[in-house]
């Protein structure tokens, strides 16, 4: 199947909703926590697959802001999964010539999971493939307010008018700064929503849900499959079919 992906149309920018973790455990009788443990090489196959194929970024909602709000005992278990998966990941990403980054209010995170963060982040620096970009105590809502701080800032400074403000600019202003807005955002699970996530850089995104796949069973052909329907789909921006050049 990933023969018949059409390289000169791939999407730039993909986002994933790993959704399902803890019904996947469910369904056999375990704890949520074994759900999160098993999402680990799902991770690793969709990070491998856009490395494959040379998309640029890939964005994986790992911790919204939200779920702050879950029993401390899952997000205990989530934020030392975290350390451990990253640690041992850095030299799996390096021989993919990953780049890790996160967006996300990072100083929320445990001092252990925000210094392996930085390790990784640190370490594969230099990496000119696939940017793998982690949103940790993220939402859009956030993103949106943080960058409207800023900009104010700016006008408060006297460094920017209100008048210049534009889309370009606010952009710039995003946590995902210099990355292309998305093109194609996959959700597992099933649930037909965006729960809070990049809602701007979502605006003219591909949506693909995957409705018979919990998280943790995500593998390379998932993949191949939400980027084949995403070239099937016609992204007209607004405009006519007749105007779009083939
Ligand atoms: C996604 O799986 C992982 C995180 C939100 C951290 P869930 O934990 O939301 O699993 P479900 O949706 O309850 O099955
Ligand atoms: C979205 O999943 C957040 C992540 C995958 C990190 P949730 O499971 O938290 O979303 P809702 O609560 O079902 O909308
Ligand atoms: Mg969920």
């Amino acid at each position: 199947m990933k023969e018949l992906i059409d390289l000169s149309n791939l999407p730039q920018h993909i986002a994933v909703i790993m959704d399902g973790n803890g019904r996947w455990a469910k369904r056999q009788g375990a704890a949520r926590v074994f759900g999160h443990r098993n999402a680990i090489k799902a991770v690793r196959e969709a990070t491998e697959g856009c490395a494959e194929l040379g998309i640029k970024h890939l964005t994986l909602y790992t911790f919204s802001t939200e779920n702050w709000g879950r029993p401390k005992f899952e997000i205990d278990a989530l934020m030392q999964l975290l350390v451990h998966t990253i640690r041992a990941e850095i030299p799996t990403l390096t021989e993919n010539n990953v780049r890790l980054t996160t967006i996300g209010d990072t100083t929320s995170l445990p001092r252990a999971c925000r210094a392996e963060l930085e390790e990784a982040i640190q370490l594969t620096e230099g990496n000119t493939g696939l940017n793998l970009i982690l949103a940790l105590s993220y939402s859009g809502k956030w993103d949106i307010v943080e960058a409207t701080k800023k900009l104010a800032q700016q006008v408060k400074n006297g460094t920017l008018t209100p008048d210049q403000i534009d889309e370009d600019l606010f952009n710039q202003a995003l946590a995902t700064e210099g990355i292309a807005n998305v093109d194609l955002m996959i959700r597992t699970g099933g649930d037909h929503r965006i729960s809070n996530f990049m809602l701007w850089q979502l605006a003219y995104a591909e949506l693909y849900v995957i409705n018979d796949v919990f998280w943790p069973d995500f593998r390379k052909p998932h993949l191949w499959e939400a980027i084949l329907t995403y070239q099937g789909r016609e992204r007209r921006f607004g405009k006519i079919s007749e105007q779009l050049v083939k």
